[in-house]
């Protein structure tokens, strides 16, 4: 068999299974409506098919194993994840810098315009979404710039939601979502003028493959903008307390290995990319910091309209939640598994603020990276 056909045989049981677990019409549902309404058969094997892998263990093999499996396990991860993401978060799905009186929302869509800004995206550009999520910054980005955009997801219920929002926004004529494989790219070579990807990359099993990937389907000239996760050059993989956050991120966060600010740069290197930009945003020294929403500290809560977003994420309102799911799931309400995956959101979250305050992690290291123009390519 080839990989094309072990491709497609992946792709449609991972399409079937997202319509037994999440049933259908499901692209409406979200929270906790969108939990309560899962297959609990399929629920149960989502939940272990992500958990299995994460075992405490960070040996080489275990980690061989994660790597291998990166796409049937973040697959699953996003399966069991994306309900309460929306429910804590929205519906963009990463963090960003917040200025002092600046709210929420305000500032993850600054965080999303500076990224394209910082891209070049222009009226008119063909944009690709690298790990699109359901289409919060797609969204966001095409009305910022009028530009159009194709997301790629290897999870079919993301994939779903994307669609259906964008159509609610009146945005289905600018963007469009697709299944796919990043690390396995089925576009024509040269087919973007742009290409981002906001904290996804990181479920990549290699950087230089995947970057190697986005390369190939940029136009000569366009420009790649990232805000990828790393480990920062302070992060000693051999130190057991700095291997613990790590972990905590790659277990709560369905991410195979962290990989350090180094690797990173070096492998858009090997690809060709010549680097415009290279900046971790998270080390500004902003007052407020930008894991702030996981922290508890009421302290930096901006706005009043910000309370409630808060309150789901802080320290006391996951207590909550995961107490409610958990109370849920005994009676039968919740399909079982659910609070194991509160509890290894509960790990993210500690691991998250943890390299945060460390700075031995970052969320927003921004790569922009060009390719360059045939000729200089040959030179
Ligand atoms: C943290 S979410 C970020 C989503 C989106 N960029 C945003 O900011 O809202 C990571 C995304 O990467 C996608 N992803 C992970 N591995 C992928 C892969 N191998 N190919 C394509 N997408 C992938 C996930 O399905 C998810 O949508």
């Amino acid at each position: 068999m080839t990989d094309t056909d072990n491709d497609s045989q992946l792709r449609q049981r991972q399409a079937e299974f997202s319509k037994e677990l999440h049933g259908e019409g499901a692209a409406s549902r979200s929270g906790f409506s969108a939990l309560l309404a899962k297959d609990k058969t399929a629920q149960r094997e989502a939940v272990s098919k992500y958990l299995k892998h994460w075992d405490g263990l960070t040996d080489k093999e275990a980690e061989e194993r994660r790597l291998e499996d990166y796409n049937e396990s973040t697959h699953s991860y996003y399966n069991v994840v994306t309900d309460f993401y929306e429910y804590g978060w929205g519906s963009s799905f990463h963090f960003c810098r917040f200025y002092k009186g600046e709210n929420f929302y305000a500032a993850m869509a600054r965080h999303e315009h500076y990224l394209a800004y910082a891209a070049g995206i222009q009226q008119g550009d063909l944009v690709l979404d690298v790990g699109c999520g359901v289409g919060g910054p797609a969204r966001e980005i095409s009305r910022f710039t009028n530009c159009n955009v194709i997301g790629l997801n290897n999870n079919d219920y993301q994939i779903e939601k994307a669609k259906y929002y964008a159509k609610k926004a009146g945005l289905q004529d600018k963007l469009d979502f697709v299944k796919g494989d990043f690390m396995h790219m089925e576009f024509e070579p040269e087919t973007f003028d742009k290409v981002y990807a906001i904290e996804a990359t990181c479920h990549a099993p290699n950087l230089e493959k995947c970057y190697k990937e986005i390369y190939k389907v940029l136009k000569p000239g366009g420009k790649f903008a990232v805000y990828e996760w790393v480990m920062t050059s302070q992060y000693d993989e051999t130190n057991e307390a700095h291997r613990k956050i790590a972990y905590e991120i790659e277990l709560g966060d369905g991410i195979p290995k962290m990989f350090k600010v180094d690797t990173a740069r070096q492998a858009l290197e090997n690809c060709g990319f010549k680097v415009l930009v290279d900046e971790d945003l998270a080390a500004k020294g902003d007052e407020v910091p930008w894991y702030y929403p996981l922290t508890g500290e009421w302290k930096y809560v901006q706005t009043i309209a910000d309370i409630g977003t808060f309150f789901r994420t802080s320290y006391l309102g996951r207590k909550v939640t995961s107490t409610m799911v958990s109370l849920m799931e005994r009676f039968g309400i919740a399909p079982e598994g659910s609070s194991k995956v509160t509890a290894a959101l509960e790990e993210a979250a500690v691991g998250l603020v943890a390299g945060g305050r460390e700075h031995l992690f970052t969320p927003m290291m921004l790569f922009v990276a060009q390719k360059p123009m045939n000729d200089e390519q040959e030179s």
